[in-house]
């Protein structure tokens, strides 16, 4: 029986409650969001050796590498430096007799942004001993049969005939090409064509092909699908910004997470370096291991935050870069040119037209003021230091934009009232959950805990991504009763965004994802789903209501894989479990003991406890299925509770 009280009303549901949140991690933007096919266009990707001084001074960190995971649990992350080769994604080929140089850059840049070019010499070279430069695009390029493909590129040198750029399919067939005609050009000059693809290959790749001698240099090539996201120009992969349209989110946080800190402070993102010309935007090493050119850059982001609907959520460096591995950051005293861009950020995006960065924006072809209504200072920092450092920005914000709402970082982990308190005033405290399965429902009341104090909570990254695999019906469940418990906090949390948001499964930083793709393919994981059906089945309102769930009442059950109900102690682990099927006791006693002949091969067995240490999970899918004598039989499973815990 369910009674519910409609005149006994609670807090609202905030209809900001979903949002989405983007991060430059595991190839989420660059070969991912970002519709760009060719990898490492401006040749300024490499492999760095430790040491090694990069743009603006920045020595490459010597002892900070880089998180890779070979599996999918956290367990499975191991240090490495990437090791992308000097030339990542750009190889050359000589056909028949043809001679080409290896691959080397240039002291030669086509701009201050892109100081690398290629240069590239062939000694020899006809009409059918031609010499290739070959692209391999995000582990493929995805040609589809009829669609069109702009392409760009910069070149000089003593060449003078023609180039062919073609789309190349796994075996050998030409699926487009275009041809450019090139005349000894001294100066760089930018060329430009639309290859029209006649086949399909979703693993092709890029070819530009010399057919004459010649020392040539090449710069900033550009392969973009004609049709993207909003049909924008230099837009967005039409799959990935859908789903994510699809979740219809409230607002959307860029570009991060760790990206906005930085390995190091000097390696952080910079705003600024984002937009206007692409061939002109720096390129950013991001945390998670490569590098990205910035091309979904911060007017894209604003642009499309408009096109969804969504307000944005700007978040910027606080002058610390991500101290769990360097750990660099600009002294109280030097701040305000961290402070200077955070404003400039706040004028590009809502500026008026004659202000300096608003004119910009309108020159960038938008004179309207963008939906900016957020910004959070920094990205997981906490404490008493950084409590300092959000008031001088809040000052310094609010001076000049009273209703931009201001976030404060709190690392992860709970809302920390301590420091909350020591800071001017908090619009959004940004509380970031990543929680085991089954946490969400022995911790349905972690909200209703928090005092209420002057502050909202924005949940600004969470998701069930310990022992549920890549994600999984369980992870959903955790992730869907989390939401509850924010929905029933209504008048507290008004803000959440899963993360991470988007993965190439070809290059996988953090275990779960919400969506996975790889070039020519995407999936969005139940949890997706979830987030999605309680975002647009909101709740307006929470009322009173009283369950009664029958009898027996167990009072308040554990969680054991979403199947059955158990729940033991250290001691009885394994003890207590009885299976029952058709009111017939099939399974019961240790299970241990008794493993030689069962065994739960695929099913998930939370153990939960309000001890902590006594919480473990298996990995494994949803189905239960139990091994006996070496056959699998599957059944359904009464898991009955002989002890309970409160
Ligand atoms: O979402 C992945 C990472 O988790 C984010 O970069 C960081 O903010 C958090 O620790």
């Amino acid at each position: 029986t369910v009674r519910v009280s409609l005149s006994d009303t609670g807090a609202i549901v905030a209809p900001t409650l979903h949002g989405v949140f983007f991060e430059e991690i595991s190839h989420g933007g660059e070969g991912g969001i970002y519709a760009e096919l060719i990898q490492n266009r401006g040749f300024e990707e490499a492999n760095i050796p430790p040491g090694t001084t990069l743009k603006d001074g920045f020595i490459f960190p010597p002892a900070t590498p880089h998180f890779s995971l070979s599996g999918n649990a956290v367990s499975d992350w191991k240090m490495e430096w990437p090791n992308h080769g000097e030339f990542p994604a750009w190889t050359v080929h000589a056909n028949g007799n043809a001679a080409i140089s290896e691959l080397r850059t240039s002291n030669n840049p086509l701009n201050d942004a892109t100081p690398h070019s290629l240069q590239i010499e062939i000694s020899k070279a006809d009409a059918a001993n031609t010499a290739d430069v070959i692209n391999e695009g995000f582990w493929g390029i995805n040609v589809q049969a009829n669609e069109n493909y702009n392409l760009n590129f910069f070149l000089r040198g003593n060449y003078k005939g023609q180039v062919k750029a073609l789309l190349v399919a796994q075996d050998g067939t030409i699926l487009g090409s275009c041809t450019s005609q090139v005349n000894n050009d001294v100066k760089w000059r930018k060329y430009v064509g639309v290859i029209k693809a006649q086949k399909t290959d979703t693993k092709a790749k890029f070819v530009l092909r010399f057919d004459r001698p010649g020392t040539v240099w090449l710069d900033f090539v550009s392969l973009f699908p004609q049709k993207t996201f909003h049909n924008r120009p230099n837009g967005l992969r039409q799959d990935l910004a859908q789903y994510i349209a699809d979740l219809k989110p409230a607002f959307i946080r860029w570009p991060g997470g760790c990206f906005v800190e930085g390995i190091t402070i000097q390696s952080a993102p910079d705003w600024k370096a984002t937009i206007g010309p692409v061939e002109k935007r720096h390129s950013t090493y991001s945390p998670w291991g490569y590098w990205t050119s910035n091309g979904f850059g911060y007017h894209e982001y604003l642009q499309y935050c408009e096109d969804i609907g969504a307000a944005a959520l700007y978040v910027f460096n606080a002058g610390v870069s991500c101290d769990f591995r360097s750990g660099t950051f600009a002294p109280d005293d030097s701040l305000q040119p961290y402070i200077q861009s955070a404003l400039d950020a706040i004028d590009y995006a809502i500026g008026p037209v004659n202000s300096k960065w608003g004119k910009l924006r309108a020159a960038n072809g938008h004179p309207k003021p963008f939906p900016l209504q957020y910004v959070e200072i920094g990205n997981e920092q906490n404490g008493p230091r950084y409590a300092e450092r959000y008031n001088i920005f809040y000052d310094a914000i609010k001076a000049k934009y009273p209703n931009i709402k201001t976030i404060a970082s709190m690392g992860i982990g709970d809302v920390n009232d301590f420091t909350l308190k020591k800071m001017r005033r908090v619009d959004f405290a940004d509380e970031h959950a990543y929680k085991s399965a089954g946490w969400a429902m022995r911790n349905f009341e972690h909200f209703d805990k928090y005092k209420r104090g002057a502050w909202d909570i924005y949940v600004g990254e969470y998701a069930t991504n310990a022992g549920v695999g890549a994600g999984n019906m369980e992870a959903a469940l955790n992730d869907a009763v989390y939401i509850m418990s924010m929905e029933k906090n209504g008048d507290l949390v008004k803000m959440s965004s899963y993360a991470p948001l988007l993965v190439n499964t070809n290059d996988i930083d953090w275990p779960v994802n919400l969506i996975n793709f790889d070039n020519a393919q995407s999936f969005a994981r139940i949890s997706y789903y979830a987030i999605k059906m309680m975002n647009e089945n909101r709740a307006g309102i929470n009322v009173k209501a009283v369950v009664n769930i029958g009898s027996p009442v167990i009072k308040k059950p554990a969680f054991a894989g979403g199947i059955g109900l158990a729940t033991w102690d250290t001691k009885t682990a394994y003890k207590d479990i009885e299976v029952i099927q058709n009111g017939k006791t099939i399974f019961k006693s240790d299970f241990i003991n008794d493993l030689n002949n069962w065994q739960f091969v695929r099913g998930q067995w939370g153990v939960n406890s309000s001890d902590s240490s006594l919480q473990q999970t298996a990995e494994g899918a949803q189905q239960f299925e139990m091994l006996k004598n070496k056959s699998f039989e599957t059944y359904t499973l009464q898991l009955k509770a002989k002890k309970l815990e409160g």
